[in-house]
């Protein structure tokens, strides 16, 4: 399945997008790319034109794979009683916009450093018709608490230890459950394990992609991510003169709850599955740690399920709805 934004969000987009010049856009997209691959530093304040390129190449991304996550939590954790929730490190209300379908009742606190993004933040919630207020504020610092915190792709642009003491304080202000999502990359996942880490310590449950409260068998040097394919616009490709029509965002998450997650699979697929003709390896992370299954044609039950298998779902697929 390939992710695409909803139609009144894309052009919510594109408008904000159509007020820079492209050249100019292309320029600052580039200049977030390299940022983002660790080559020179992430301004605190965007420019008006840095924020437009983010929405052009950075958003629909960041967007992917929150809904992805979104919808990971609405399997384990009932959200019939949720009305409120903290977006921290928001930027455009990112991670409160792809929640729109699944939490379509609730009212979204977004937290963020860079004021730049008040305006933006209110169009695009406008766009879905989702109700937010913004607030100006810095990591690390005492969060309101709230039915759910979520923060995505901010707790990485922290230095230490500012990001260590971030991290304290998400699990306290979250009532029901928090979202840790970050780039799928080494330091991503570090992040996303110190707070399940102190969250578990504070009687937690790891609710996904974990289905167990046990150590995370992944070491330094294999990090849990996994990917979502997004689908390039058109004003994405004209910002990376590129010609793809899509690409696949990696990322590393938590969603941890008060509650036992009320439902559990017994394993996550956490490699991409390698299919060959009659057999299918499945790489799986488990209460017993990291193991490989092989299902052979000859076992007719699974065989089908394994051929469907993806990176990032549950084994065996019909537990948890995945
Ligand atoms: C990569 S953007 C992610 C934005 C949005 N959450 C998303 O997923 O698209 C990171 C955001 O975190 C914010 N941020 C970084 N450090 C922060 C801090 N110490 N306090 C508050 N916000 C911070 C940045 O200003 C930026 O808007």
């Amino acid at each position: 399945m390939i992710a695409t934004l909803p139609e009144a969000l894309a052009t919510a987009v594109e408008a904000e997008v159509a007020e820079h010049d492209p050249a100019a856009i292309r320029t600052a997209a580039a200049a977030l790319s390299e940022a983002y691959r660790g080559q020179s530093t992430i301004a605190c304040t965007l420019s008006p034109v840095e924020r437009a390129a983010y929405l052009a190449v950075r958003f629909p991304s960041t967007f992917a794979s929150a809904a992805a996550v979104w919808s990971e939590l609405a399997n384990v954790c009932d959200l019939s009683h949720v009305r409120t929730a903290l977006d921290v490190g928001a930027g455009p209300g990112t991670a409160s916009l792809a929640a729109y379908s699944v939490l379509p009742n609730a009212t979204f606190s977004l937290f963020e450093r860079d004021s730049g993004w008040r305006q933006t933040a209110a169009k695009l919630a406008t766009a879905l018709e989702i109700e937010s207020t913004f607030r100006v504020g810095a990591l690390p610092g005492a969060l309101t608490p709230h039915d759910i915190v979520v923060s995505a792709y901010a707790l990485n642009e922290l230095a230490e230890p500012e990001r260590a003491k971030a991290i304290a304080a998400l699990w306290p202000a979250a009532r029901v459950a928090l979202i840790v999502l970050e780039p799928g990359t080494p330091k991503g996942f570090a992040v996303c394990e110190m707070a399940r880490t102190q969250a578990l310590a504070a009687g937690a449950h790891a609710a996904a992609p974990c289905t167990h409260n046990d150590r995370c068998p992944m070491t330094t040097d294999d990090w849990c991510h996994r990917p979502v394919r997004v689908a390039r616009s058109a004003i994405h490709r004209a910002a990376k003169l590129g010609s793809l029509a899509h690409e696949d965002e990696k990322f590393s998450y938590i969603v941890l709850t008060r509650d036992p997650p009320r439902r559990t699979a017994p394993a996550r697929i956490v490699r991409k599955p390698i299919r060959n003709t009659g057999h299918v390896h499945i790489d799986l992370c488990n209460a017993g740690g990291l193991q490989r299954t092989t299902v052979t044609r000859r076992d007719k039950a699974n065989y089908r399920g394994a051929r469907d298998a993806e990176w990032g779902g549950v084994w065996p697929p019909d537990q948890t709805g995945g």
